[in-house]
């Protein structure tokens, strides 16, 4: 990296379309107790986590991103978690489909294979919901929602008056469906 660029702080993800944002959003806020509700905004699905990256790798990121083919992803929101180590309430499937799989592995052997680091830890389909949470709570029950994805998104994490906001950079169609 040269000693002057600044650092940018990437993943790859599905984006929620507005609307389906708002449901989650939704239940999140009803769900949260104490915990912290995600804005509804900022929901959405991590495929490869980059974390700090310096911004001359950008044009080789989005080619080996453009390189990935794809048919569009229909997942079924099935159920919700939650998780103790890293006090999150999430949503995502027990039917993981197997274009999601293949998307996953496809774009990270892609970035690995341009020698471009992102976080190693296996793919689990999950969006964040709550932060800070202490469990899942008995109610609002879960109601299972259809996403359809037809693209997937580069987005960079900045702070922005305190709070983290994500910008969608670039965008990557499906080809077909
Ligand atoms: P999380 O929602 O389970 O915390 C932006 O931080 C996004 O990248 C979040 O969806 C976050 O997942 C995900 N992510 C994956 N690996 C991460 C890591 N090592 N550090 C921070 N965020 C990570």
């Amino acid at each position: 990296m040269s000693e002057t660029a600044a650092m940018v702080r990437l993943f790859f993800a599905l984006w929620p379309s507005d609307e389906l944002q708002g449901e989650l959003a939704a239940w999140a806020h009803q769900a949260a107790g104490k915990g912290r509700a995600m804005r509804r905004e900022n929901i959405h699905l991590t495929l490869a986590f980059l974390g700090a990256t310096d911004p001359e790798l950008l044009p080789m990121l989005v080619e080996r991103a453009r390189a990935v083919r794809f048919a569009p992803i229909r997942l079924m929101l099935d159920r919700v978690g939650y998780w103790r180590h890293n006090r999150i309430i999430w949503c995502g499937t027990d039917n993981e489909p197997q274009a999601l799989t293949a998307l996953v592995a496809d774009l990270r052997a892609g970035l690995g294979g341009a020698g471009i680091r992102y976080d190693p830890k296996p793919f689990v389909t999950h969006l964040t919901l709550v932060r800070e949470a202490t469990g899942l709570p008995r109610t609002p029950a879960w109601v299972p929602l259809v996403w359809e994805a037809r693209d997937f998104v580069l987005v960079s994490s900045v702070r922005v008056e305190g709070r983290i906001s994500y910008q969608v950079m670039r965008r990557f169609p499906a080809q077909a469906g």
